[in-house]
């Protein structure tokens, strides 16, 4: 993140008083419980939000040179992601065209890959999605006129960070899903981080509820009182919102020491937990000394796959370099599992039992309702 940048967001929070008061917004906000229990409602936030996308797919380490490939489940839909010798990307519907079968494992990611085998019957296509080759089938598809091609999605990637389109054919412009969240994103250097491992998990609670318990830290103080709270700040995150999108800095305790450097050399490296909320599913973390991403995919409006990754900022040399960066995604998944998302899954039962007729965003907790109000807002614009 540029220096400026740190220092005008660590400004804020010197100039935010007691408790952070500063940082907080004008006003609470209220919304329906049923907006995380309303099967209808989760249809339209498919068709509205997810499907039309663009969705966050990951980061470029992802993909690293040709022939990687990583294929997810955005819904119904089947996508394959693949990188070509050129060094761009292709995504395809992971399905052949003779009848349907995927060509890769629908959750999988691989390298080296170099063409796509159907399992089926052997048909084979080109990384750019041509039909090559119909195996031990002399004559028989002679008089087919229809296109074999791949069925082709729109796929872009810029600074480190690759976003597709599950419906539609307008390409996708990273500029306009980023809404100004770009010149921060840009300053990361993503393109250059090594993936390290990532890891896929499913929970009892509406996609919605991942954001909620992420974006605030007034949950710190007592949901986290024995693991977090300690380090880090309760009180509010710095907050900026991008669009639909929106930047979350939770803070350690200690930022205040920061405060008696001379203000030319402040830094929020050291303090923040940057969160970058690229919505409808996707989350990219900037930690002190590495890269964590998730991806949120709503299963059904009371079940969310999630996928969790952690990327260096440059290849380890050694096993014991590596050790450390998969020791932090234990500990994120450990504490997130065993605190966070517990709880969701218990929020999500009592919101389901009707006996509530809403939940309450604080003035404290901006991140929650600047995005509850952008979905409320997307789906009446619907
Ligand atoms: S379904 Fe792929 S070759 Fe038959
Ligand atoms: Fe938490």
């Amino acid at each position: 993140m540029r220096q400026a940048r740190q220092i005008e967001l660590l400004k804020r929070v010197a100039a935010s008083g007691d408790q952070l008061r500063g940082l907080q917004i004008g006003r609470s906000a209220t919304n329906s419980a049923s907006a995380y229990t309303d099967p209808t409602r989760f249809e339209q936030e498919i068709t509205t939000l997810f499907k039309p996308g663009p969705l966050f797919f990951g980061l470029s380490a992802d993909l690293p040179e040709p022939g990687s490939y990583r294929a997810m489940r955005i819904d119904d839909l089947p996508l394959v992601v693949v990188r070509q010798h050129d060094g761009s990307l292709s995504a395809f519907i992971n399905a052949c065209r003779h009848r349907g079968a995927p060509l890769v494992d629908p959750n999988s990611s691989g390298r080296d890959l170099k063409a796509f085998h159907c399992p089926y019957h052997a048909w084979t296509y080109s990384l750019t999605g041509e039909l090559r080759a119909r195996p031990f089938a002399a004559g028989a598809f002679d008089d087919v006129t229809q296109s074999c091609h791949l069925i082709q999605r729109p796929v872009a990637e810029r600074y480190g960070l690759i976003f597709v389109r599950p419906e539609g054919d307008s390409p996708i412009d990273v500029d306009e899903v980023l809404a100004g969240a770009e010149d921060d994103l840009a300053s990361f250097g993503i393109e250059n981080y090594a993936l390290i491992e990532s890891r896929t998990h499913e929970w009892d609670f509406n996609w919605k509820l991942f954001f909620d318990t992420f974006s605030e830290s007034y949950h710190i103080r007592t949901l986290h009182s024995k693991t977090l709270a300690p380090t880090f700040n309760s009180d509010c995150v710095i907050f900026d919102a991008f669009g639909r999108n929106l930047l979350s800095v939770g803070l350690r305790a200690n930022v205040h020491d920061e405060f008696e450097k001379p203000e030319s050399e402040w830094s929020l490296i050291p303090y923040g937990t940057i969160q970058y909320f690229l919505v409808p599913n996707g989350l990219v973390v900037h930690q002190l000394d590495h890269i964590e991403t998730w991806i949120v995919e709503p299963l059904s409006v009371n079940r969310t796959r999630t996928t969790t990754a952690v990327y260096a900022p440059s290849e380890p040399q050694t096993e014991k370099a590596r050790e450390y960066f998969v020791k932090n995604l234990d500990l994120l998944l450990h504490v997130t599992g065993a605190e966070d998302f517990a709880l969701m899954a218990d929020i999500q039962k009592n919101l389901a039992s009707g006996a509530l007729p809403e939940v309450i965003y604080g003035a404290n907790e901006p991140p929650l309702v600047h995005f509850h109000e952008q979905i409320n807002q997307a789906l009446r614009a619907d």
